[in-house]
C-alpha cells in the first residue's frame, strides 16, 4: 500500500486489514513525516506511532529531508519511539516540499542526495528503504544516483518512473524503469498506475524481475485489488462492493471519535469516494461529494447502485 497523504492514515490501514485481512497487502506506508518550524510535525508523527500497534502486518513510517540533518532529527524522534525501520521520500513533487529540496527535489542535488545516502549508510539504529522519482524534472538525473544507491545498504528501492515536474501527468516511462532496475543492485519495487489485474501482471512480466508493486491511487479506486490478484481472478462487482462499503463503514467508526462534528467527518470520506466513482456510478458521486451532512451522506450511499 503506497502511502498517500490525507487518505492512508492510520485510520484506513487499519480499516483496510480489518476488511480486506492481513494478507491483502504485505507491507504499509505512512504518508511523510516532514520537520515543520524547526521540529518533527506533530500530527504527522501522531499517525505514525499511533500506527504500531494496529494490527497492519508491517507498517514503515516514511520520511522527507532535504539532507542530513533533517533526517537525523526525524531518525532520531523515531528511534525515541521505538522505530527501527524508514522508508526516505525522494518523490514528492509538490512545490512545498521540491523548493525547500525535499521529496523529488532530492534528485537533482547529486551531493545532497549522497549526504543523505551517507547518513543511512552509517545509521546503526534503523534499516531503510528508497521511494525515488526518475528526477525532479529530468528523466535522467536519477543515472548520477545509481553508484551512490548501489553503495547505500537499503532493504529495497521503489520507483514512480515519471518526474517530479511531470507530477502524475502523462504516461510511466517503463523503458527507464527497466533500465534503473537493471542498474540497481538493489530489490526494486514499481509503483505508479496500476489500476487493474493486468497492469499488475504486465509488471510481474518485466524481465528485469521486479521485486514487488506498490499501489496508491489504484487501490483507492478499487481496494480489492491486491487480493483479486493474489485470488488469481476479478471478484464480482456485488463482492467487491460489499467490502467497499464494508471498508468505509468501519473507516468513518474509527475516525468519528477523533474528529469533530459531521463537517469534519464529510471533508475526510468525500474525497475517498470520488476515486471510487468509476466502481459506483456519477450520480452516487455527485451526491456523495454534494452531502452536506451525514444524513445526507447515508442517502447518497443508498444511491450507489449495488
Ligand atoms: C493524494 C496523494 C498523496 C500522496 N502522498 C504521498 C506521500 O505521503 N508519500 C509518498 O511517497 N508518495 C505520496 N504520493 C505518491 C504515491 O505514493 C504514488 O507514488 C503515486 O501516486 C503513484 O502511484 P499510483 O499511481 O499507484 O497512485 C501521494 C500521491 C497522491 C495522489
Amino acid at each position: 500500500m503506497a502511502p498517500l497523504q490525507g487518505f492512508t492514515e492510520v485510520e484506513y490501514r487499519r480499516a483496510y486489514v480489518d476488511v480486506y485481512g492481513t494478507d491483502a497487502v504485505d507491507m504499509c506506508f505512512t504518508p511523510f513525516i516532514r520537520i515543520e518550524h524547526g521540529e518533527p510535525r506533530p500530527k504527522d508523527l501522531r499517525d505514525a506511532l499511533s500506527g504500531l500497534n494496529t494490527g497492519v502486518p508491517f507498517t514503515v513510517p516514511q520520511i522527507i529531508c532535504n539532507g542530513p540533518e533533517e533526517l537525523v532529527m526525524l531518525r532520531d524522534m523515531l528511534v525515541a519511539n521505538g522505530i527501527t525501520r524508514i522508508d526516505i521520500n525522494a518523490g514528492c513533487p509538490h512545490k512545498p516540499q521540491v523548493n525547500r529540496g525535499r521529496g523529488s527535489g532530492l534528485l537533482s542535488d547529486r551531493q545532497r542526495f549522497g549526504r543523505v545516502m551517507e547518513a543511512v549508510a552509517l545509521d546503526t539504529q534503523c534499516r531503510y528503504s528508497l521511494k525515488m522519482r526518475l528526477g525532479t524534472t529530468g528523466p535522467d538525473e536519477w543515472r548520477d544516483l545509481v553508484d551512490v544507491i548501489n553503495d547505500t545498504p537499503l532493504e529495497f528501492v521503489t520507483v514512480h518512473p515519471r518526474t517530479g515536474s511531470q507530477q502524475y501527468s502523462g504516461t510511466v516511462d517503463m523503458d527507464r524503469f527497466v533500465e534503473i532496475c537493471r542498474m540497481l543492485r538493489h530489490k526494486v519495487v514499481y509503483n505508479g498506475d496500476l489500476l487493474a489485474l493486468d497492469d499488475i501482471d504486465r509488471v510481474g512480466a518485466l524481465q528485469c524481475r521486479p521485486a514487488g508493486v506498490m499501489i496508491g491511487r489504484g487501490l483507492l479506486a478499487r481496494p480489492s485489488l491486491p487480493l483479486e490478484w493474489r485470488d488469481g481472478e476479478s471478484w464480482s462487482r456485488d463482492k467487491r462492493m460489499a467490502r467497499i462499503m464494508a471498508l468505509y463503514q468501519r473507516f468513518e467508526a474509527l475516525i468519528t471519535p477523533r474528529l469533530c462534528g459531521d463537517s469534519q467527518i464529510l471533508s475526510k470520506l468525500r474525497p475517498f469516494w470520488q476515486y471510487l466513482e468509476p466502481e459506483i456510478g456519477r450520480k452516487a458521486s455527485k451526491m456523495i461529494s454534494k452531502a452536506g451532512n451525514m444524513e445526507a451522506y447515508r442517502k447518497a450511499l443508498r444511491y450507489v447502485d449495488m
